[in-house]
């Protein structure tokens, strides 16, 4: 067991809206992701290192315990499955809906339905619940494309305000889930540093309490 505990985070807008509830820890990271190019970042807790990783990596590092906690979009949580790692805590950051999106004025087919996404097993189980059949077709990104160029009927993907699907012409068509970022935490971390994971967490609680 290393002698800190490692927090598992990505750039962009996780790291911005996390950063004020770690400062509520007494976290503050010596630098800045956006500038450096340090993955492993020492804090103002000497007991606390940060690592910056892809958003869709951060489960992985959980699972594994590369990482003891992360925070990481119920989307891409979702998309992992969840082994391996408790989901601790909702941080009420990083708000979104995952959708079901596609044209305004034409009806989706009623046979085998082309689904654009990188939420490939939340798209599979969503539609099959509703014994509807689809074609998935795995994408990394740039999803409202899709529709445009004739690869897929639809997209699934996260909608904040609804501007990038309304730049390239397509609707939200069905609401599939209500998204934040969690705070996630290796199930052997759990057990082995119990006690300063569960300060920390009374510490970010109250933080997001203050918040709302
Ligand atoms: P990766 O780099 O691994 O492909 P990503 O580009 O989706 O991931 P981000 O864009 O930083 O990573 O998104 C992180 C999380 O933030 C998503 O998993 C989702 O929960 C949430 N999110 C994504 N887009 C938005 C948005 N436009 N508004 C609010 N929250 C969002
Ligand atoms: C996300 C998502 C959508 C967009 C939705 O992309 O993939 O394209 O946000 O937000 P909106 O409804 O407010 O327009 P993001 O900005 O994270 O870019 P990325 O997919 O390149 O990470």
């Amino acid at each position: 067991m290393s002698d800190y505990i490692t927090i598992a985070l990505s750039k962009g807008r996780i790291f911005k809206e996390t950063i004020p509830l770690l400062k509520a820890a007494g976290i503050e990271p010596l630098d800045d992701p956006e500038t450096s190019r340090k993955l492993i970042l020492d804090t103002t807790r000497e007991d606390v290192k940060i690592v910056i990783i892809r958003a869709t990596d951060v489960p992985t590092y959980v699972q594994h315990g590369a990482a003891d906690l992360g925070v990481t979009g119920k989307d891409v949580l979702m998309e992992h499955g969840g082994e391996g790692l408790y989901e601790l805590l909702d941080l009420h950051i990083a708000q979104c809906r995952l959708m079901v999106a596609g044209f305004e004025n034409k009806p989706l087919p009623t046979d085998t339905l082309r689904v654009a996404t990188k939420f490939v097993d939340c798209a599979r189980r969503y539609f099959s619940s509703q014994r509807r059949q689809v074609e998935i077709i795995k994408l990394y990104g740039s999803m409202e494309l899709a529709p445009i160029v004739g690869l897929a009927d639809c997209i699934v993907d996260v909608v904040d305000t609804g501007g990038t699907l309304k730049a390239n012409g397509l609707v939200p068509l069905e609401h599939m889930y209500d998204i934040s970022s969690r705070m996630v935490v290796n199930k052997a971390s759990m057990k082995t540093r119990s006690t300063e994971i569960k300060a920390m967490l009374a510490q970010i609680e109250s933080a997001i309490t203050m918040e709302k």
